[in-house]
């Protein structure tokens, strides 16, 4: 007999874990069918109900259990065993209960979670001591500790199953809001929130918005009206998005004016009003929470906080950086962005005739890590110019054509670390300036027009393979080039491009 009875036990046992185990896999899923949410929404809201029953039933299988401890007393340990079933069977209906109601979506966020996932650990637990007791009342006694040691451990979850349950129907600090003061202050930070805002003269502090009303509003409000859900089309997850009325078109808050601020109105609307915020059956701000909001808006409902002196000082860095461009632009060294919104730079000297002024390329120089393209093509620069932009870190192309005494420029140019393209023609650089060359990692360079060798050209071609390299030092064909005024095809000259 009691055979029997343990293995039809442990497979109504095993079953009720696997039902509960594919419920919670199906409303993970949320139920799809118009129909069934409905279903779900109906049976769901019984979850606050029957849900004491397996906190009542499990305390008092605690007492009985105890007593029966104390007294060494069979007839108490065997009622016990009638509680157990109970208490397991509830716990399972409450945990499916209240997963219908928390597929609805109405509630969200990490209590949910908390309460959600405790509880099904609670029920999972109710049905394994519902085991033990079964086994122990069909094998006399065996496992006892471990039986007592689940009953303690359940004690505490649902212990903290409930009072996660409690703050998502009444929201946080329910229990103590009418503590007696000695109490609260031990419970709770006292009324922190309100103190800071309000300094001592009254006035209000400049970020109120950021520290303490959006948090709330993001506690309370954000699921409804955010980036997700925007019910009544009205978003409140921006300062600007707050201060916009949404589909009734009343203004939601009028700075300094409370009476003219519907947002006002409806956070202090009683619970069973159908305007109050949150709608009824949502955590509700505490009186304080409210009265902050209240007291911001009173008090001019500044928004965000802008950083005013950061704002000023990139305003004047752009200020004078135009006028310094303007300086060289004004002189005929053409600085443009790369490309549109870039901070890179194109800088072309082609217009400037002969000298470069030395306070030009000095003042050039200061933006010497955003130039990507450099063409002094044209212009007399002098190496010591040239000295100023050495480590120039973003400089790619370097056009040095028809520059005087290139092979002492090799030195500055090997601090160019990204350049990639550099361009010689018709400068007069020699073979001592194309070996120390070797050293960069370049992608091409154009060496037509120069006095280098041809013997020196191709060494340099040997050992750098990977280079493409332009032009070439057929010295005849050089001189001839010269005479025909540098007409010649965009490999071999480059500034035709
Ligand atoms: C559970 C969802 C939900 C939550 C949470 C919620 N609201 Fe609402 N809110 C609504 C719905 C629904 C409406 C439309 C009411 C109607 O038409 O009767 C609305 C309308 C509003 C409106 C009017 C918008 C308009 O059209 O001008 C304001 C203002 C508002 N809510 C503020 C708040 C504030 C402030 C909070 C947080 C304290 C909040 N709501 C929390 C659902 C919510």
């Amino acid at each position: 007999m009691k055979r029997v009875y343990f293995l039809l036990s442990t497979v109504l046992l095993v079953s009720l874990a696997l039902l509960l185990a594919w419920v919670v896999v199906l409303t993970e899923g949320q139920f799809a069918a118009e129909e069934s949410v409905e279903w779900a929404q109906f049976l769901g809201r019984f979850h606050p109900v029957i849900l004491h029953l397996p906190i009542g039933l499990f305390v008092g299988l605690f007492v009985v259990e105890l007593a029966a401890l104390l007294n060494r007393n069979d007839g108490l340990r065997r009622s016990a065993h009638i509680l157990v079933w109970l208490m397991a069977l509830t716990s399972v209906l409450s945990a499916y209960l209240g997963l219908l109601l928390a597929s609805n979506g109405d509630y969200s966020g990490d209590t949910l979670w908390l309460h959600k996932w405790l509880g099904i650990l609670f029920s999972a637990g109710a049905l394994v001591l519902a085991f033990f007791k079964v086994r122990i009342v069909c094998r006399e006694g065996v496992g006892n500790g471990l039986y007592r040691f689940l009953l303690v451990g359940l004690l505490v979850v649902m212990t903290v199953v409930g009072h996660y349950g409690g703050n998502l129907t009444h929201g946080s600090g329910y229990l103590t809001a009418y503590a007696p003061d000695w109490l609260a202050a031990k419970l709770d930070k006292p009324n922190e929130a309100v103190e800071t805002v309000v300094s001592e003269d009254g006035a209000i502090e400049s970020n109120v918005y950021t520290r303490q009303i959006q948090p709330l509003l993001e506690q309370y409000c954000v699921q409804c009206h955010g980036i997700e859900k925007q019910k009544s089309k009205y978003r409140l997850d921006t300062y600007e998005y707050l201060m916009t009325p949404g589909k009734m078109g009343d203004t939601p808050i009028t700075p300094s004016m409370v009476s003219e601020s519907k947002l006002i109105e409806y956070l202090w609307l009683p619970e069973s009003d159908d305007m109050a915020m949150p709608p009824e059956g949502k955590p509700r701000m505490s009186a304080e929470q409210i009265m902050l909001i209240t007291h911001w808006v009173a008090n001019g409902a500044e928004g965000p906080p802008v950083d005013e002196a950061a704002v000023a000082a990139e305003r004047a860095a752009l200020e004078a950086e135009r006028t310094e461009l303007n300086q060289l632009i004004k002189n005929g060294i053409m600085v443009l962005p790369v490309s549109r919104g870039s901070e890179l730079f194109y800088v072309d000297f082609q217009n400037v005739k002969g000298t470069v002024a030395d306070e030009d390329f000095a003042l050039l120089a200061n933006y010497k890590d955003r130039i990507q393209e450099l063409k002094l093509a044209g212009a007399a620069v002098t190496n010591a110019q040239l000295e100023l932009l050495r480590g120039a870190s973003e400089l790619q192309t370097l056009n040095l054509s028809g520059y005087s005494s290139a092979d002492d420029a090799v030195d500055v140019i090997a601090s160019f670390s990204a350049l990639k393209n550099l361009i010689f023609y018709g400068s007069d650089l020699g073979d001592a300036g194309l070996s120390k060359l070797s050293t960069l990692n370049l992608d091409s360079l154009y060496l037509g027009a120069t006095n280098i060798t041809p013997k020196q050209f191709s060494a340099y071609q040997n050992s750098n393979g990977a280079v493409r390299v332009f032009g070439d030092v057929d010295l005849n064909a050089v001189s001839a080039i010269e005479v025909i005024d540098l007409e010649n095809t965009a490999d071999f000259n480059p500034n035709k491009k």
